[in-house]
């Protein structure tokens, strides 16, 4: 299937989802959320695929935000739906069974970062620089930054960065704990990869089923987030890739996971 802001491209069991409309930053419009909520969707169901990245085109952005041109001209029902379009792709990101690294090579502002956040794991090519700078435009964050920044920094700082506008570098992200590592910016698709390599060769249900239990861990209290953890932790006993891994340890071999 071919998109028109959206380029998928495959290597062994990882997918590279490439949010291409470098012209405008990558910015996000009513098309190019639709089209990737299409791609998350597939990739749901493509069973193949062990781990996701997700990227933009150029040299200059990650994603530059919301399609302000776009917004320009909504009616307030129309801006509810199209938070509501931004907010659905989001949280169908954060429960796509396979992991997704979010490889931000530039800016991710706005939408953009809100976009990141809905990923795993996030990694910054130095050039990254990172901002909610929805007040300058005179509205809020709208496709769930409000709530899932300060859920990933803390209200403190959450606040100080949906409020104030400010802009902030890749090491600032990386203090603060809002992005995992940060690579000089050639680097970055190749560290990218070789992390999505590294979790590609794990035990497919286990990472799929810690992926789960993170996600859902975050909003249950500790005790209800433990039982789905035991829950989870049985299941694996159930598969051949839990055999074949005590197996290997046991015996001190090596084993490749079948995602069985
Ligand atoms: N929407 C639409 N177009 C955008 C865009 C956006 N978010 N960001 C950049 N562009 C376009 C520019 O309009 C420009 O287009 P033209 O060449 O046709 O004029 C092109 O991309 C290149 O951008 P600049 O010339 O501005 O590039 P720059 O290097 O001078 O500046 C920038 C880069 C600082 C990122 C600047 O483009 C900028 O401030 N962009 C907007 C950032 C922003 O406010 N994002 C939040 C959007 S609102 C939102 O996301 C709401 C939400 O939560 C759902």
């Amino acid at each position: 299937m071919t998109y028109s802001n959206i380029l998928v491209e495959y290597h062994e069991q990882i997918a590279t989802v490439t949010i291409n409309r470098p012209k405008a930053l990558n910015a996000l419009n009513t098309v190019t959320l639709q089209e990737l909520s299409q791609v998350v969707h597939d990739l749901a169901n493509n069973s193949s695929i062990r781990v996701v990245i997700l990227t933009g085109s150029g040299e200059k952005a990650f994603v530059a935000g919301a399609d302000i041109a776009e917004m320009n001209t909504k009616t307030p029902m129309e801006a509810r739906s199209f938070s509501q379009l931004g907010q659905r792709l989001m949280n169908l990101i954060e429960s796509l069974p396979q992991p997704v690294i979010a490889a931000i090579n530039g800016f991710a502002l706005g939408g953009g970062l809100e976009l990141a956040m809905a990923c795993d794991i996030r990694l910054a090519g130095e050039n990254a620089r990172f901002g909610q700078p929805e007040v300058n435009l005179g509205i809020p964050a709208g496709f769930g930054g409000t709530q899932r920044l300060p859920r990933l920094v803390g209200s403190g700082r959450a606040s100080e960065i949906l409020l104030t506008a400010d802009l902030f570098d890749a090491q600032e992200a990386f203090r603060m704990g809002l992005v995992n590592r940060v690579y000089p910016k050639e680097d970055l698709q190749e560290q990218a990869m070789a992390m999505a390599k590294r979790i590609a060769a794990k035990a497919p249900i286990a990472v799929q089923l810690t992926k789960s239990a993170i996600y859902k861990g975050a909003n249950m209290d500790l005790i209800s987030g433990q039982d789905y953890e035991a829950e989870v932790f049985a299941l694996t006993f159930h598969t051949e890739d839990r055999k074949h891994g005590f197996r290997a340890f046991l015996e001190k071999t090596q084993t490749e996971f079948l995602g069985k």
